[in-house]
């Protein structure tokens, strides 16, 4: 089993870049189905989920070229068009395959994800939006079969709630579909606005892309492409939440800090000096943060995949913070494991009230997922003594070299 080893203390300083974004790339691999051909991806981040979706693009039949943080992925004519149990179990994001397959062999056999460390997870709004362009779906034996007889048809969907993964299935049915699709209250995420400009780069004809109503005119075909991922706007906000928990300085590079302006805006709230430029943005935090409340939204809102960390950061404040977690009914699963390590915190439906305690203290703690898990080596590098961070195996799902990256702002850090 994979463990972090973290001696809490350090102030880290220094510079850290940021590679493309994990939520990006995993769907522009993806989007490569739709073009036969070579495509290229440049500022791909060398992150265990990468490798997963590798090996789904590999089992549809592609076959996939690394180089230094690039891939090459060349795309026959004909697909496999299934994602089985074994490969969906161990990323659910291969459940966006479904609107590129259907679009391309009017069939896809793709196991039902099932929840996860967050919570039940439905995919009833890709399912619904695609059913209303024409797929019938049927769930046998655990695995959901759709077809469509011929293209899929253009029409207006509207979204109960912007989700992202429905948003990426219907922009990929509707680009090669007849007519215009329409997603009424679409995901606005600057992944979601990367992935159409891969898509345009490619030749599909999107309007409205970073805004709630997106349109997608239907083309006949569409070629392979070379496209640059979007910065990491979690990778880069961990490293600013590193620089705040421990009274630290850091600079992070290669990022968009656009893409970060709420979580930024708390940070500063926190008491932390926040500096920002074009690419680049550096955290100054305080001895001691200042409590502040937040609840997560979706973009532009503040991001559920940065809740664990600020949590962390919230946990030695000088007062109480309370935070609103509104995406997943389990994200909390961290809390005991900060509670281990002395965090006073109650939770309470989707609510957590954070007393703020002047010393953490390490132990051994279990990581539920990447970012809880990016969380607890946060609070480590606080704590005072060893923090051991078991199941690390998630925050390398999302983190390119994290504790390397960590240890050259000076976090002592190992792998244990
Ligand atoms: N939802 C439904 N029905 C649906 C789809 C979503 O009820 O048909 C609910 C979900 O259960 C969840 C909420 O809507 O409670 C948000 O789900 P969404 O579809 O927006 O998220 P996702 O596409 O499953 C992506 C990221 C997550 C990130 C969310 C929200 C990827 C691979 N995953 O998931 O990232 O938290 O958007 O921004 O892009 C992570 O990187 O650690 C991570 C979990």
């Amino acid at each position: 089993m994979s463990k972090l080893v973290v001696e809490g203390g350090a102030r880290l300083q220094g510079t850290v870049g940021v590679m493309g974004a994990k939520n990006a790339v995993l769907k522009e691999m993806v989007s490569a189905l739709l073009a036969p051909g070579r495509h290229r991806l440049t500022n791909v981040p060398g992150i265990l989920d990468v490798t997963l979706m590798c090996e789904v693009l590999g089992h549809i039949g592609c076959r996939v070229e690394q180089g230094d943080h690039e891939l090459w992925l060349v795309v026959p004519d004909q697909l496999l068009p299934e994602a089985p149990i074994e490969l969906v179990r161990q990323m659910r994001a291969s459940i966006v395959v479904l609107g590129p397959l259907l679009a391309r062999c009017g069939e896809a056999r793709v196991a039902l994800p099932g929840g996860d460390d967050l919570g039940a997870r439905p995919i009833d709004m890709h399912l619904n939006g695609l059913e209303a362009m024409g797929v019938d779906f049927e769930l046998v034996h655990g695995e959901l079969v759709g077809r469509v007889d011929g293209r899929l048809k253009g029409t207006e969907v509207e979204l109960p709630f912007p989700s992202v993964g429905a948003t990426e299935n219907l922009l990929f049915a509707g680009v090669l579909a007849e007519g215009d699709t329409v997603i009424v209250n679409a995901a606005r995420e600057p992944e979601i606005e990367d992935l159409i400009t891969q898509l345009a780069e490619m030749g599909a004809d999107i309007s409205g892309g970073g805004t709630s109503l997106v349109t997608v005119h239907g083309v006949e075909k569409l070629a392979p492409a070379e496209h640059h991922v979007v910065p990491d706007r979690l990778e880069a906000g961990t490293y600013a939440t590193a620089a705040a928990i421990t009274a630290g300085d850091v600079t992070v590079t290669g990022c968009t800090p656009e893409h970060l302006r709420m979580e930024l805006r708390k940070l500063s709230e926190a008491g932390c000096e926040v500096e920002q430029g074009n690419g680049w943005l550096r955290v100054r935090g305080p001895e001691r943060p200042t409590p502040v409340d937040f609840a997560t939204l979706p973009f532009p809102g503040f991001h559920t995949d940065m809740h664990p960390q600020m949590v962390a950061v919230l946990s030695i404040a000088a007062g109480t913070s309370v935070i609103t977690e509104n995406l997943y009914d389990a994200r909390f699963r961290y809390v005991g494991e900060l509670a281990r390590m002395g965090a006073d915190i109650t939770t309470e439906a989707q609510h957590a009230v954070i007393r703020g305690v002047e010393q953490l203290s390490g132990c051994p703690v279990l990581a539920p997922d990447i970012r809880a898990g990016a969380a607890l080596v946060m609070a480590g590098l606080r704590a005072e003594g060893i923090t051991e961070v078991a199941d690390a195996s998630h925050i390398d799902r999302g983190y390119e070299e994290f504790p390397e990256r960590l240890r050259a702002l000076g976090a002592r850090i190992e792998r244990g």
